[in-house]
């Protein structure tokens, strides 16, 4: 059967009938991406508003992060780490280089980065810090999102991602984000901690950004009580934000750093945790690792991802573009009653739509937008994600921003007209 001679609603079908239902993705079926545009199998365009979840920053199919994923698969594909390959020890001094760290673990999706950083930290505990055995603690913040393995779902404050999936890992406690008093006083009553792991910007939760020193504080206490500070950039990092990483606008150094998504482009699984000698050391030979972590394809594929970043400054274009979209939409906000909130930094943003988590408000306006010509998604039911490729020009930007104010005003009259 050719593919391609069937229609959205076909396919969507299909996927249903033979696939997990495991996403409630938005009805649209998309099969060619070029920057910051994608198509569906009906041939309409669309703006990408939502860049795969931020990994696609450098803009869909990127021709230079494309070839070096060509010319590597027809090269040498994968040689598991069992032997040494002449491509890893490249991307290493890269990444190292660019992030600041002296050393980095290559692994694949985002998960995998977490876990890492999560068995880096709790052994460090027991090895450095002293913390007597099984009796680690790492603290993280309610509305967390960092994946969805066993141990990380234990820590999630959604009922959804824990809820019958227990028993949970133990070893975790949450406390409000951009709480520095409630961090405080745990790491002061408790000598078992190990580890702070935060996001900078909640992204999954709604792209909560927390109050301006936040971070360095957190830094500065996880420093005076033997803490590992451990930065979640999966999301935010590679650029998105406005900096290369969002901790950056703080001038904070993590002493772990996890970067997914945006570090391969979109072209291939990649993640890494970066640290320092004396913190990653603490790995030994068959401690940890993964078939594919760090083979030669992921390693060229993330240089090339990168090099773009840096080329095309595209934290440079995210920070001003950010600001153009914030205050456009502020604006809109400050006349239009459904928009109750408009945040963000760099091209992370994010409006909370005046309605209950559980209306259907948000998801029929991005039905809308769908309709519209630009893709965007829900979080949490009345907050809508804005992350377009970080490739976008200022003209492409304001077309968008027309779309978002021409369809949300369609809502919002017909509500106020009730
Ligand atoms: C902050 C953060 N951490 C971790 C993850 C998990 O990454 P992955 O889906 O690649 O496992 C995500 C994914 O959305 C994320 O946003």
């Amino acid at each position: 059967m050719n593919k391609r001679s069937l229609s959205s609603q076909e396919i969507i079908d299909l996927e249903v009938k033979y696939g997990a239902e495991n996403y409630h993705a938005l009805p649209v079926v998309l099969t060619k991406g070029e920057g910051v545009f994608l198509w569906d199998v009906e041939g309409k365009r669309y703006y990408d508003f939502l860049s795969a979840y931020s990994a696609v920053n450098q803009g869909h199919c990127h021709p230079k992060i494309v070839g070096a994923l060509i010319e590597q698969a027809q090269t040498l594909e994968l040689t598991s780490r069992a032997f040494h390959n002449d491509v890893l020890w490249d991307f290493q001094k890269q990444i190292t280089t660019l992030f600041g760290f002296e050393k980095v673990l290559p692994m694949n999706s985002g998960a995998e980065g977490v876990e890492t950083a999560i068995k880096i930290c709790r052994k460090w505990g027991y090895e450095v810090k002293g913390i007597a055995e099984n009796k680690a603690q790492i603290v993280v913040c309610n509305e967390n999102f960092h994946g969805r393995t066993t141990s990380i779902i234990s820590f999630s404050s959604d009922k959804g991602s824990r809820e019958n999936f227990g028993p949970h890992t133990p070893g975790f406690i949450s406390i409000e984000y951009n709480n520095l008093r409630a961090l405080e006083e745990l790491l002061k009553s408790n000598s078992n901690i190990a580890g702070f792991l935060v996001e900078p910007i909640q992204g999954e939760a709604g792209v909560n950004v927390p109050s301006k020193g936040y971070l360095s504080m957190a830094k500065a206490l996880c420093n005076q009580y033997d803490v590992l500070f451990i930065a979640d950039e999966i999301q935010t990092g590679i650029a998105r934000t406005g900096k290369m990483l969002a901790v950056d606008h703080e001038n904070v150094r993590p002493d772990i750093l996890i970067l997914g998504k945006a570090l391969s482009g979109g072209v291939y699984p990649v993640s890494a945790v970066l640290a320092d000698g004396d913190i990653m050391s603490i790995i030994k030979p068959g401690q940890h690792g993964s078939t594919y972590g760090g083979n030669p394809i992921a390693a060229a594929v993330s240089m090339a991802a990168l090099n773009v970043v840096e080329d095309e400054k595209l934290a440079e274009n995210a920070e001003r573009l950010g600001r153009i979209f914030r205050k456009e939409l502020t604006e809109f906000a400050a006349e239009n009653d459904l928009v109750v909130l408009v945040r963000g930094k760099g091209l992370l943003n994010a409006i909370v739509i005046n309605d209950t988590e559980d209306s259907t408000t948000a998801w029929n306006i991005c039905l809308k937008l769908r309709d519209n010509g630009l893709l965007a998604k829900p979080t949490h039911g009345n907050i809508i994600r804005f992350a377009p490729p970080l490739v976008i020009t200022e003209l492409q930007l304001l077309e968008c921003i027309a779309i978002i104010k021409r369809t949300i005003e369609v809502f919002w009259k017909r509500s106020s007209s009730k």
